[in-house]
């Protein structure tokens, strides 16, 4: 089956790379998207899934029009062919994507407006219903979900999932936009401290990703030799230790909440202290963030991957993103394999 996968711009060939090792064939690529052929259940198979993907299509098939009026009428005609294969009851989401190109992109808009206007009017139930926005994953959705090639080409697809990335909110409070980066994290984890939890903030400053723990009501220990900002250097849940994050190990006998790790450092030797916070046991969930530098993205990806060697023997559950705010990084978001006593009430993924 084709396969119509989104990444950030810049690493397509990166995506092509990892899904190869999924069993799929890249058939070539493009601006923000890679096209392949294999089995899509592989996919979702992926340990801590895609990496480096963003959205996901299943089987997109290729339309043309000579205008604007004939692609809005191709499209209408292609989604209602497809209704009459089945029934959609309650909500069903839809997406219209493009890459690259700004013009495109107000072009696929002005589309999108269209298509809804045409839909409204042929069918006032089916467009009452409709959500934009791809679900996200593990499993594909039925929608209707268009990527505007040019502009007279598209490619649609009835079944695709998001893997969760998202532009977040700025909170003009905040001391960092590195704060976007754990917001993100937190939504695509599906898991976030609570009030109470006690968090370890490693390479904490400015001051973004305590602020984002500190406001969902937790204690937050941050260690860096840099300064923190206002409102998290004052804020009554906060201690700020100026020491080094390599060689920091918590006081508590029993494991933190939450580690977070934003030091910027070589990504092995983030790993090699991640590893260690996983083999004690000093967290129970972890968002840690690795920049790239010049190490291969895919081979560090096995690294991790690796079912001994590397983060799962330690982990319950693991996720691995490139985050829509994440640069030439990639963040790791996981929850730590306890013994039955220690994970007794967690209730979290
Ligand atoms: C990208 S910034 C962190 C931004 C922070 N997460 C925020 O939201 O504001 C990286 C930080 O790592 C810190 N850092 C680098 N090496 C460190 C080390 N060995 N120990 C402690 N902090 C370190 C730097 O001082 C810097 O403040």
């Amino acid at each position: 089956m084709k396969i119509f996968l989104t990444s950030k711009e810049g690493f397509e060939k990166v995506l092509a790379r990892e899904i190869a090792g999924c069993g799929l064939k890249s058939e070539g690529h493009g601006t923000g998207w890679v096209m392949a052929d294999g089995d899509p259940a592989f996919l979702t198979q992926q340990a801590g899934g895609l990496c480096f993907a963003c959205d996901i299509l299943q089987n997109p098939q290729d339309i043309h029009a000579e205008s604007v009026n004939g692609f809005v009428r191709a499209l209408v005609d292609l989604f209602t062919a497809h209704l009459g294969t089945g029934r959609i009851d309650g909500s069903w989401p839809y997406a219209f994507l493009s890459f690259g190109d700004e013009k495109l992109g107000r072009y696929t808009q002005s589309l999108k407006e269209r298509w809804l206007e045409a839909l409204r009017k042929k069918m006032s139930r089916m467009a009452r219903s409709a959500q934009e926005g791809i679900p996200q994953g593990p499993a594909f959705a039925g929608g209707f979900f268009v990527v505007v090639t040019d502009f007279n080409k598209a490619r649609v697809s009835f079944k695709a999932m998001s893997q969760g990335q998202q532009r977040m909110k700025m909170d003009p409070q905040s001391p960092s936009r590195s704060y976007l980066k754990l917001e993100e994290a937190f939504h695509i984890f599906e898991c976030t401290p609570k009030e109470g939890d006690r968090v370890i903030d490693l390479g904490a400053a400015p001051g973004g990703w305590s602020l984002s723990a500190l406001k969902r009501g937790a204690s937050v220990i941050a260690i860096d030799n840099g300064p923190l900002r206002e409102p998290v250097k004052s804020h009554p849940k906060m201690v700020h230790l100026k020491a080094d994050a390599l060689k920091y190990r918590p006081e508590a006998l029993d494991p933190v909440d939450w580690l977070l790790c934003d030091v910027l450092e070589a990504p092995e030797i983030i790993l090699g202290l991640l590893r260690q916070w996983l083999e004690n046991k000093w967290c129970r969930h972890f968002i840690v963030n690795l920049k790239l530098g010049r190490r291969d993205p895919v081979a560090l990806l096995a690294e991790i991957r690796d079912g001994t060697k590397g983060l799962w023997p330690y982990c319950q559950a693991l996720s691995l993103r490139q985050l829509y705010h994440d640069r030439e990084e990639i963040t790791l978001m996981g929850t730590v394999r306890m013994s039955g006593k220690d994970q007794a009430g967690q209730g979290r993924p």
